[in-house]
């Protein structure tokens, strides 16, 4: 009989990939996704440790959890069983099982491979099930294949964890050290998701490009070699990756973006602050200079190149004019799209006993100083476009009826008018407005395109009047 499986995910974008492998590996058990709690068979609360309130706001989930628990044990609908994963279960697994008895079972990031021993085990007795371990073996080796589908636009986890410790983050300790999956086991999973319909990949990972493996070829392949070998699969017309290191942009994936026409002319890279005091303390063993030539070097390889970073304000020992190198950065760079953050001491962290903190009132006025350049920025990048052709991956209906979303190259949302027919194709579209986060245009009537970033000719154009 089919059960029903309840996930609430939080943060990035290798926790959304992890609650869907979560979903393949209770299916052979029966388990079915739904949209709400409410009578669920299981319910599993996907958390996120990077910043402030994580941990409270999973227990003020917990105790509405708890009810519905209550309701559908007191209805003799069977017993609701409550996890909590990723890395608050992780950072705070023991306090999550003493301060909340009812949660059956507590695990982190690297065991959920195992949910069906943990299952098992929680159903056949009272107290809570605690894994977070760091097993000697790779989940990745565990999991059964991705679910048929993830759609035109699937993400693929190539690497996880993270050595950098800089100073400020919990990766390290919640996600454990960094791990590359073998060239030979992406390949074959880019491949069946390319045969799934799949038509743009974005390889995932902490610290992505530090992915490193042994090729099939008995070479070790970095990730801009692997990007190649991924370019070789027939039908896959769009590759990415996130989220990079500086340190690890090596010249040969630098190349790469000048020589692989299906690799996307879109990179987020953090820099996180431009004051190479501030990014000494925080341990990032790079200077802004340095940031400043990778970006330089990039764009010789690809002119077009838009660039998006995540930065931190307030950290310990900032003062203005620290702050003032920062916006100095974001000033000479120029950015496409950015996250900006308060600092927010992590317990664990080094940088958390540091007794220089930054005053909260300082944090928010210098984050919406940043924020305010970087949406300028962002507006101005969006608003290039109008009056330009753009080629549009339509991957989603959109809410309106006969309207399709997609994303431009350069990872903007774009949306129009369009048949249903198009979902999964690569269309030419004339950009008529820019929103702040989006783009609205219409469809290039009769045109369509194979090539990936429309830069590479026009290739494979074909009529499709009767579709559009
Ligand atoms: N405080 C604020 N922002 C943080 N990040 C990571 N740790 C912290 C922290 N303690 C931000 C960084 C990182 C992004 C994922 O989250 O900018 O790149
Ligand atoms: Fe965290 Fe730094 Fe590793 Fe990124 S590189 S995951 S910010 S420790």
């Amino acid at each position: 009989m089919s059960k029903k499986l309840f996930i609430k995910t939080w943060g990035c974008q290798m926790n959304v990939y992890d609650s869907a492998r979560m979903a393949d590996v209770l299916a052979p058990l029966g388990y079915r996704p739904v949209d709400e709690p409410d009578g669920a068979d299981m319910v599993i609360l996907n958390t996120c440790h990077i910043r402030e309130k994580a941990s409270e706001k999973v227990f003020s989930e917990l105790g509405r959890l708890r009810q519905l628990k209550d309701i559908k044990a007191e209805a003799g609908d069977g017993r609701m069983i409550v996890a909590v994963a990723g890395c608050v279960a992780q950072a705070e697994g023991e306090e999550i099982v003493a301060r909340a008895p009812y949660v059956d079972i507590v695990f982190g990031p690297q065991t959920y491979h195992t949910l069906p021993e943990m299952v098992a085990k929680a159903s056949r007795r009272a107290g809570s099930v605690l894994n977070t371990d760091f097993p000697v073996e790779s989940k990745f080796d565990f999991l059964p294949d991705e679910s048929a589908a993830q759609g035109v636009a699937a993400f693929l986890a190539v690497q996880e964890g993270c050595d950098k410790f800089c100073t400020f983050c919990v990766v390290p300790y919640t996600r454990g050290a960094e791990f590359s999956r073998t060239g030979a086991q992406i390949l074959a999973e880019a491949r069946r998701l390319v045969a799934g319909g799949t038509r743009e990949i974005n390889l995932l990972g902490q610290n992505v490009n530090a992915w490193h493996g042994d090729g099939p070829d008995g070479a070790t392949w970095g990730l801009g070699r692997l990007v190649r070998e991924l370019a070789e699969i027939d039908g896959l017309e769009r590759i990415r990756y996130t989220t990079s290191h500086p340190r690890d942009m090596d010249d040969d994936l630098i190349r790469a973006h000048a020589e692989v026409p299906q690799l996307m002319p879109y990179l987020h890279l953090p820099v996180q602050a431009g004051s190479d005091r501030v990014l000494a303390a925080m341990n990032r063993k790079h200077t802004a200079d340095d940031y400043r030539r990778i970006v330089d070097r990039l764009r010789a390889a690809k002119p077009d190149l838009a660039l998006s970073g995540d930065f931190i304000v307030g950290f310990p020992g900032e003062s203005d004019a620290d702050f003032a190198e920062t916006l100095r950065l974001v000033t000479d760079v120029g950015y496409a799209q950015a996250y900006s953050f308060k600092y927010s001491p992590r317990p664990g962290t080094p940088a958390a006993l540091e007794t220089a903190q930054v005053p909260e009132d300082v944090k928010d006025a210098r984050l919406a100083a940043l924020q305010q350049l970087l949406n300028a920025q962002q507006q101005a990048f969006n608003q290039s476009f109008v009056g330009q052709t753009v080629p549009v991956l339509f991957d989603r209906v959109g809410k309106r009826g006969g309207q399709l979303l997609g994303k431009s190259p350069y990872m903007q949302s774009v949306h129009a008018e369009a048949n249903d027919r198009l979902l999964g194709r690569i269309v030419e579209v004339r950009i008529d407005a820019a929103h702040p986060n989006s783009l609205a245009g219409t469809v290039a009537t009769g045109e369509y395109t194979s090539s990936p970033t429309g830069q590479i000719g026009r290739n494979g154009t074909q009529t499709l009047e009767a579709t559009v």
